[in-house]
């Protein structure tokens, strides 16, 4: 198809047309028959509906397949629409929620999530995916930390990366392949307060070495789609802030995708205070560089006025139609509409035998064992009971699952009792006083109790923000309970952010589950029997207090550092709660032990040009077989901007059979020493740099380093 030649084709309210992004049931409903609600105040008529270019969400092929058999019946040029949908962490194959998933420290499995992912969707002729979400934050408060890969950039851009790599290979004309949009950009997990929606306010110096690293990276992959958020960033909502849309994205980034608003948030610029109406919605964001509008009207109903009064430069138009055309033939709808979508494939491909054991796969590595003092692995000679409101939950999707099916799931009982774990009490209740005094004398014949704890599906995601992060009280007490009773209890924690947990560590175990999907509590099954060793790390700190949040390991040193023992009073630290997490960046225990011994270096000093091999002998020190994930810190002591205390660079997950010792090397060259301006540019300074290795973000031990001075300025060369 010669798209340019289409465009030429093309009447202005056509072009329009294919910037506009509608729900299905537009399509679906009859429009002259239902002006009124929704589609009245949207101004939509049947023409302008039948003139959009994309669709927002599909349930399966068959509704694919008839709305865009209407639409083309309807439609002069042909010009088929492309279904994008939220394909998060699954389609009907549900995997952990991408918290979880980061805490594999395996970016290799995102790859295979999106890959199992995208052969699903496919199947319902769904040819874009709103994924990855590279919104970096900080802020456990913020719901959608779910949907995210944690607090650091280096982690957040490698899962961001292998997910785009995953959804689309090399190729998206490809059947089973979908596009990657990545989303919000920008800086949408710095909301103040962590409250959704809220203000971001952020320097650009965070912006480039945190916040956008995630959306870089999904870029540099070849995403071809990317969202803006909705927030302000330097007072400007990200839809219509041409800094970003043009400035980073275009000149910087040399990005050519596509850009699309969140749902309604060019309309929203109007409540933002940028805009006046609708109408200066539109002129903003083609000016800013927006393509795609969803759910909102503003360009639909105004962009043709904005034009016809030569306030638009056509040329704007025909920029992003093009932009449009262009991701249509390059998924190859316009040799065929239907692309993907197959009834008979849904049924043999989706949540197939073969998907849910690699979701399960996904699941063992996303399991954090936060504590244990020797109570698990369970035994096969003991009597546990199982309680709490989670006890028997099927409910392990979690949020951004709606094709996935949590009836299917198993439920922890089932799954345990397959490994022939003696359950002898199960019940799903969510206060202590739920239990009766006959449960309490059955339960004197237990030998510890596994407590199903955390907070509901609907608990976190979009618009799902707490202040309290602790588990609710009546959860707490279950703890405190047992332990008066003299009976240990094991925590399982299903949840989608972290928490405060410091009114349960008197639990003897505890094991961070999040939402692992459709094989959730198969997984937990294995872990918790020992069939498979635990080896999540968490990728955000867990705090001690709401209170300390925003709480993160990369932070800064102040002028006045609270250094442990030391009783000076004005240092920067908290008159009634430490500075430090309950747990750290990086934490996360095994059946196996390791210690860590003899770091050692190649060389002390290096100029830009060479390479430091730094090792460390890392030995399991147990008869368990277990991974470890050695974690690789480096600090910049001192650079024209401060530089934080430690930043994550690099770390290898190692299979250590029992016993075994291993050599493990890191290869320290000048892009692991540098850092970016307030413009983007990277930048590399001589001097001291401080080199960390270690099981998590604080069991760390170090050597320095010095980089030449006189050889700095090749740099750039
Ligand atoms: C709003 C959410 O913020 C975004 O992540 C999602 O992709 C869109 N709605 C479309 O469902």
């Amino acid at each position: 198809m010669d798209i340019n030649l289409l465009l030429k084709k093309l009447t202005i309210e056509e072009k329009i047309g294919q910037l506009l992004q509608l729900s299905p049931f537009h399509f679906i409903r009859d429009i002259e028959v239902e002006v009124f609600g929704h589609l009245k105040e949207l101004g939509l008529t049947e023409k302008k509906v039948f003139s959009a270019g994309s669709v927002l969400g599909i349930h399966n092929a068959a509704e694919m397949i008839s709305v865009q058999e209407k639409y083309l019946r309807k439609s002069t040029h042909q010009i088929p629409l492309v279904f994008m949908a939220d394909i998060i962490h699954g389609y009907e194959t549900i995997f952990p929620v991408p918290l979880a998933l980061s805490t594999s420290w395996n970016p290799k499995l995102a790859f295979d999530m999106a890959r199992v992912s995208a052969i699903e969707a496919s199947t319902a002729g769904i040819h874009v995916t709103f994924s990855p979400m590279a919104d970096l934050s900080r802020d456990p408060r913020w719901g959608r930390v779910v949907e995210g890969f944690g607090e650091d950039p280096y982690l957040n851009a490698l899962f961001t990366k292998e997910m785009v790599k995953g959804y689309q290979q090399d190729d998206i004309s490809q059947d089973g392949n979908v596009a990657s949009c990545v989303k919000h950009f920008a800086a949408y997990g710095a909301a103040e307060g962590g409250r959704d929606y809220n203000t971001v306010d952020v320097s650009r110096l965070s912006l480039h070495n945190y916040y956008l690293k995630g959306y870089k990276a999904a870029i540099d992959a070849g995403a071809k789609l990317i969202m803006t958020s909705f927030n302000v960033l330097d007072g400007i909502p990200a839809t219509i802030n041409k800094h970003l849309l043009r400035g980073v994205l275009r000149d910087l980034w040399k990005f050519d995708g596509l850009t699309i608003t969140d749902y309604d948030s060019l309309h929203q610029v109007v409540p933002h205070g940028n805009a006046e109406n609708d109408e200066e919605a539109a002129l903003k964001g083609i000016i800013a560089g927006l393509d795609i509008e969803m759910a909102s009207t503003c360009y639909i109903n105004y962009l043709k006025k904005l034009i016809e009064n030569h306030e638009v430069d056509i040329k704007l138009l025909d920029e992003a139609v093009l932009r449009v055309l262009k991701l249509k033939e390059e998924i190859g709808l316009f040799d065929n509409p239907y692309k993907g979508a197959s009834v008979e494939l849904e049924s043999t491909l989706v949540r197939s035998n073969d998907h849910l054991e690699i979701s399960k796969k996904v699941a063992h590595e996303s399991v954090v064992l936060l504590k244990n003092e020797n109570l698990l692995p369970l035994s096969t000679h003991k009597k546990y009971a199982l309680i709490g409101p989670y006890a028997e939950t099927r409910n392990t999707n979690g949020p951004w699952s709606w094709h996935g099916k949590n009836e299917l799931n198993h439920t922890l009982k089932e799954t345990l009792l397959e490994k022939n774990i003696s359950m002898t009490f199960v019940k799903q209740v969510v206060r202590v006083e739920d239990l009766t005094k006959e449960d309490l004398i059955e339960l004197k014949n237990v030998d510890a109790v596994i407590l199903a704890l955390g907070e509901n599906e609907r608990e976190s995601g979009e618009a799902h923000s707490k202040v309290d992060i602790k588990l609710p009280r009546n959860q707490e007490e279950f703890v405190e309970f047992f332990r008066q009773a003299g009976l240990d209890s094991i925590v399982l924690l299903y949840h989608g952010r972290p928490f405060d947990l410091s009114n349960i560590m008197d639990a003897k175990a505890i094991l961070d589950v999040y939402y692992l999907g459709s094989m959730a509590n198969d997984a937990i099954a294995d872990i918790l029997t020992g069939v498979i060793n635990p080896s999540g790390k968490i990728t955000m700190s867990y705090p001690r207090h709401v209170g300390q949040i925003p709480i993160y390991y990369n932070h800064l040193n102040t002028g006045r550092p609270k250094i442990e023992g030391d009783r000076n009073e004005y240092v920067s630290y908290y008159l009634d709660e430490l500075n430090t997490p309950l747990f750290p960046f990086g934490f996360g225990l095994s059946y196996s032990k390791f210690s860590y011994q003899n770091l050692r270096l190649s060389q002390f000093e290096m100029s830009l040009n060479e390479e430091i091999s730094l090792f460390i002998d890392v030995q399991n020190e147990t008869e368990i077989g277990g991974f470890e994930t050695v974690q690789l810190y480096i600090r910049d002591y001192v650079a024209t901007i401060s530089r934080p205390v430690k930043e994550l660079k690099g770390f290898q997950k190692i299979w250590f059979a029992p016993h075994q010792r291993r050599v493990v090397e890191f290869v320290i060259n000048k892009s692991l020493l540098s850092y970016l301006d307030d413009q983007g540019n990277e930048v590399i300074e001589p001097g001291r740099f401080q080199l960390m290795v270690g099981s998590s973000s604080i069991e760390l031990t170090s050597l320095d380093i010095i980089l030449k001075k006189e050889e700095v300025n090749d740099f750039k060369k």
